[in-house]
């Protein structure tokens, strides 16, 4: 069995979207072992309750330096055996020790087609905001490595979703969710799950 980690931050429909994909048969011989929140209140601790699965919070504040946040982080996944990290819209930029612990084991949803719209500052609402401002007609969502660089590892799969003219950034935001994010964040899952992405220097091959 694939065992996977999920860190979040807010509501959780990502996760919700991979609970669903376990279940429909969309993602195969994969658990869920644990979420981690950085956020005490965020609902998807509720989702991960409805569904039996360990939800903990882990919050940088809590510890005395950002070392040992990540130690902790490290650690409560090396606990539980865990193959792949999941990055389910969690808002933390996170350091060299927890991404060195885990190297290409670390994989982030990001609600635009990156290059545009990512790096620092570029997150949630913010990334559709900047996208209706620059009027572009195409966004999208991208699943990607995670390396030390925000937003600039190895791109896993992307999809393109339509800006509509009375796009707000709440309508944009979840149009990418249903007809993008909700889509490649399980396969990206599935094809993790099965060792079908190889990366070779900063490039992914779908094998
Ligand atoms: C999602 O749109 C995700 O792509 C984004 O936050 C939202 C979380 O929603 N992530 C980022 O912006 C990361 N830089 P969710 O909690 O309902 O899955």
């Amino acid at each position: 069995m694939f065992k996977i980690g999920i860190l979040v931050s807010g509501g959780g429909t990502n996760f919700q979207a991979i609970i669903d994909a376990i279940d429909a048969g969309k993602i195969t011989d994969t658990k869920i072992v644990t979420l981690v929140s950085s956020n005490p209140n965020a609902y998807a601790l509720e989702r991960a309750k409805k569904h039996g699965i360990e939800g903990v919070c882990i919050r940088k504040k809590d510890f005395e330096t950002d070392e040992e946040y990540q130690q902790a982080l490290v650690l409560h996944m090396q606990n539980r055996e865990v193959d792949l990290v999941v990055m389910a819209g969690f808002m933390v930029v996170i350091g060299s020790i927890f991404i060195q612990a885990f190297k290409n084991r670390i994989i982030n949803i990001h609600p635009s087609l990156i290059p545009s719209f990512c790096g620092n500052g570029y997150y949630g609402l913010k990334v559709h905001e900047a996208a209706l401002q620059k009027g572009v007609k195409i966004t999208g969502a991208t699943v990607h490595f995670v390396t030390e660089e925000t937003d600039a590892g190895p791109i896993i799969l992307q999809k393109a979703v339509e800006v509509k003219e009375n796009d707000t950034p709440e309508t944009l935001q979840l149009r990418v969710m249903e007809e993008a994010e909700w889509i490649i964040l399980p396969q990206a899952i599935q094809l993790a799950a099965h060792g079908k992405l190889k990366v070779e220097n900063q490039y992914v091959r779908i094998l």
